[in-house]
């Protein structure tokens, strides 16, 4: 089996995760924060260790500001639904994920206003558009970093710079970048950072992580135990108590604390080069083949390891259910990214969608051209 669809979630994970994950079912699976007993005191350890390997990642100042969560969707909805009011202005991309459409398109219904910023035919945003629809009622600008259908990489920088000379609150959805792309959250000026732990950062499923910056207001997400102030029936304020409400996925967390070791010890910049020499290995292969169209850049300029493709008078859906019958795993669809595929022309049929990652192989590659090819000369 070759296993092409790193952009839903990581896979494999590096044994050590494995390992984790099950140390902590089998060892100190108690519950983090809660009594002051051997392995609820091992378990808050291990949360904290994860909460430092984060914060130094993403130059995160202070531990506490990052709230874990269950998948970068939990973190994008506290985030969104946790800012914006009714009369709020919030702008965003047409390259967003539904993890940010649907909270948004749910506030619209409550009286918030959104702007949805066009991308270029290759899914790049330019900043002076973004800065053209702000108003005076602008209160949070959302963008996705890495696309997860055309992996263009959008400049988080520069719209930082515009969001904080405004006083805009800014969240950067991190889903296809944390692990593979620095991100500072000083430099880039984010205020809030939503990412994912079982996709690059290559921790399990049911994983995530949300920053946010020091004294910013978010309401309340979810209420119930946190192991603080006890006595209170008042959901405490302080982070990140004020969103963890709940017993946290702790032998999760610890793999997740495992697979960003990994990254630690292997570096980001060797992870993101050899994802790039796959994604250009399979570029140059499709770029060379007339019946394939590729969306997004057909080079390797700001791209991640994402290429979505069709195959001349084939169903995208066929293309990957053939794929799979040759061993070969991918995505097929909308990537659930609907307002991308009027930008890249592929509205009603949707796009195959490459996701190499760092422990897939030139040769993985090579035997998913053979398969294009193979299935391209089929007659259906
Ligand atoms: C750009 C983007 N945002 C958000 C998400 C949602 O991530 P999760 O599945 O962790 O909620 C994804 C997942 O594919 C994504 O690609």
């Amino acid at each position: 089996m070759i296993y092409l669809d790193n952009a839903a979630t990581t896979f494999p994970k590096p044994e050590a995760v494995y390992a984790a994950v099950m140390d902590c079912m089998r060892n100190y699976a108690a519950n983090p924060g809660r009594g002051s007993y051997d392995m609820t005191i091992k378990a808050s350890r291990k949360v904290t260790d994860t909460r430092e390997k984060i914060a130094k990642l993403f130059n995160i100042p202070n531990l506490f500001n990052i709230v874990f969560t269950c998948s970068a969707t939990e973190g994008l909805n506290i985030g969104i639904k946790g800012i914006l009011k009714k009369g709020d202005h919030v702008i965003t991309t047409v390259m967003e994920h539904n993890s940010v459409l649907r909270p948004i398109s749910y506030l619209k219904g409550k009286g918030v206003k959104c702007s949805i910023v066009k991308a270029d035919k290759d899914g790049f945003v330019n900043t002076k558009d973004i800065e053209k629809e702000i108003r005076s009622n602008t209160k949070m600008i959302v963008v996705n970093h890495i696309s997860n259908v055309t992996g263009s990489i959008q400049d988080i920088e520069a719209i930082g710079e515009v969001a904080n000379k405004k006083g805009i609150i800014y969240m950067v959805d991190a889903s296809q970048s944390a692990g593979v792309l620095d991100i500072d959250v000083n430099k880039e000026h984010i205020d809030i950072l939503a990412f994912p732990g079982h996709k690059g950062l290559l921790g399990p499923q049911g994983t995530g992580a949300l920053y946010i910056r020091e004294d910013l207001k978010v309401s309340e997400f979810k209420s119930g135990g946190t192991g603080s102030n006890s006595y209170s029936m008042e959901q405490p304020e302080f982070l990140p108590d004020k969103f963890e409400s709940g017993t946290l996925n702790t032998p999760g967390i610890a793999g997740l604390c495992e697979g960003i070791n990994f990254i630690e010890k292997t570096g980001i910049n060797n992870i993101r080069k050899h994802e790039m020499e796959l994604t250009e290995q399979l570029l140059k292969e499709f770029n060379s083949r007339e019946y394939i169209t590729i969306y997004g850049r057909k080079d390797m300029r700001n791209r991640g390891a994402v290429v979505s493709f069709n195959i001349s008078g084939k169903d995208s859906s066929d293309v990957s259910a053939m794929l799979n019958s040759r061993g070969i795993e991918v995505r097929n669809g909308y990537h659930c990214a609907p307002l991308v595929h009027d930008i890249i022309g592929t509205q009603n049929k949707g796009t195959v969608r490459i996701s190499p990652g760092y422990f897939n192989t030139p040769e993985d590659i090579e035997a998913l051209v053979r398969a294009v090819e193979e299935i391209h000369s089929i007659n259906i």
